[in-house]
């Protein structure tokens, strides 16, 4: 707070931490270590929230803000969200629950860590949003709430960051599992948070309260996948792919359509299309080719095509033709693509002498009739 100590810091924005750290602070009640962990906050900010670039927000340690959401995918959750009263179980810095709290009038945050809650308190106090917040374990407040919330949005962190397992639901704090029939007992919606790298069968088979799954991109990578739960749900699962920050159409389904959907096979025709990687992670391969009425190049390839462009395809198209390797160029300048082919991107640009980079594209893949290079056009 103080203005001295607000000049270092912004003065310092750019400066190497590490050495930064081995000084001593120029501040008798500050330490280097809270000083450098403000700077470190301000960078973060400058990224993934800039709305907390003001005067008066504190910033907690670095795992906290690791562990928020981004403004992007927030925004795209507070818009699917409107009624009167919202809980988040787990509000470590506040980003999701400051935007999907938006469109409700009552709000409470639960959190366990009390020097992060105070942060949040102190930074909802400067922004002018007010909230009950309630430092407390969410099973015991579970277990002592008779309130009936609109919503009630968990975020739980990940116990260990062992990514070679397989990753289940009894690996996050808090495990849902444990907890579903007390969440869905508080709430009319239960709305989750998880990692891309969770398995939507899995999710559906232990959560049958699941009626809705969206899966998050921004700007082709998947941060997000985030479930709807209610106990007045029907036996449907609606699906929703998105890739913000793109003007791809969001791509809606039926969980379960996948199984029934059948794709037309077909060589490559003049457009050829790559779904987005929300697509790809729903592992919607055959209702892609049905619905958007596109052959597909091969059962592993998930590359489609059509004779005429079709315009609202969720990802990349392209307009190319198959060629013979023999007819690439060296030291010519490609951005390459390997789907279902035997090398990888590295490999191919060394084995053709090619540059990486530029307007065109080589795509190198598999259709039913063998390997194939399409360039594009
Ligand atoms: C991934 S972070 C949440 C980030 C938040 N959505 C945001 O946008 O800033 C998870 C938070 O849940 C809290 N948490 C985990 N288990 C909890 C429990 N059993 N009771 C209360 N809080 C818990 C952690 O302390 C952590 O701050």
């Amino acid at each position: 707070m103080d203005k001295n100590i607000q000049n270092y810091i912004n003065a310092n924005l750019n400066t190497d931490l590490h050495a930064l750290l081995l000084k001593n602070s120029p501040f008798s009640d500050v330490s280097m270590h809270e000083i450098v962990q403000q700077i470190k906050g301000k960078q973060v900010a400058l990224k993934k929230f800039p709305f907390l670039l003001k005067e008066g927000i504190l910033f907690p340690p670095q795992l906290n803000l690791e562990q928020s959401s981004s403004e992007k995918t927030a925004v795209y959750k507070s818009a699917l969200l409107k009624s009167e009263k919202f809980i988040d179980l787990t509000a470590g810095f506040g980003i999701d629950a400051y935007y999907l709290s938006e469109n409700f009038n009552e709000i409470t945050l639960v959190e366990q860590n009390p020097d992060l809650l105070e942060i949040v308190r102190n930074n909802w106090n400067v922004l002018g949003k007010k909230a009950t917040f309630i430092n407390q374990k969410l099973e015991k407040f579970l277990a002592e709430n008779k309130e009936v919330f609109d919503v009630v949005y968990l975020d739980p962190a990940r116990r260990d960051n062992n990514r070679n397992k397989v990753f289940l639901l009894e690996d996050l704090s808090p495990d849902i599992l444990a907890i579903r029939e007390e969440l869905l007992s508080s709430a009319t919606q239960v709305v989750i948070k998880l990692s891309p790298l969770i398995d939507l069968k899995y999710l559906a088979s232990v959560l049958p309260a699941i009626f809705r799954i969206d899966i998050i991109a921004v700007k082709n990578d998947v941060k997000e996948i985030v479930i709807f739960l209610s106990n007045q749900k029907d036996n449907k699962i609606s699906c929703n792919c998105v890739n913000l920050e793109s003007d791809e159409p969001v791509f809606k389904f039926m969980f379960g359509e996948e199984e029934n959907a059948v794709a037309e096979y077909g060589e490559p025709e003049k457009y050829i299309y790559i779904p987005n990687n929300a697509i790809l992670k729903a592992g919607v391969f055959n209702l892609i080719s049905q619905k958007m009425r596109l052959k597909k190049l091969h059962p592993n390839s998930h590359i489609y095509t059509s004779d005429s462009q079709i315009n609202d395809f969720p990802g990349r198209v392209f307009e190319m033709k198959v060629i013979d390797a023999k007819k690439i160029q060296k030291k010519s300048q490609y951005n390459i693509i390997s789907k279902n082919y035997p090398l990888k991107p590295e490999e191919i640009k060394k084995k053709y002498n090619i540059k990486d980079g530029g307007e065109k594209y080589l795509i190198f893949t598999q259709s039913k009739k063998g390997k194939i290079i399409l360039k594009s056009v």
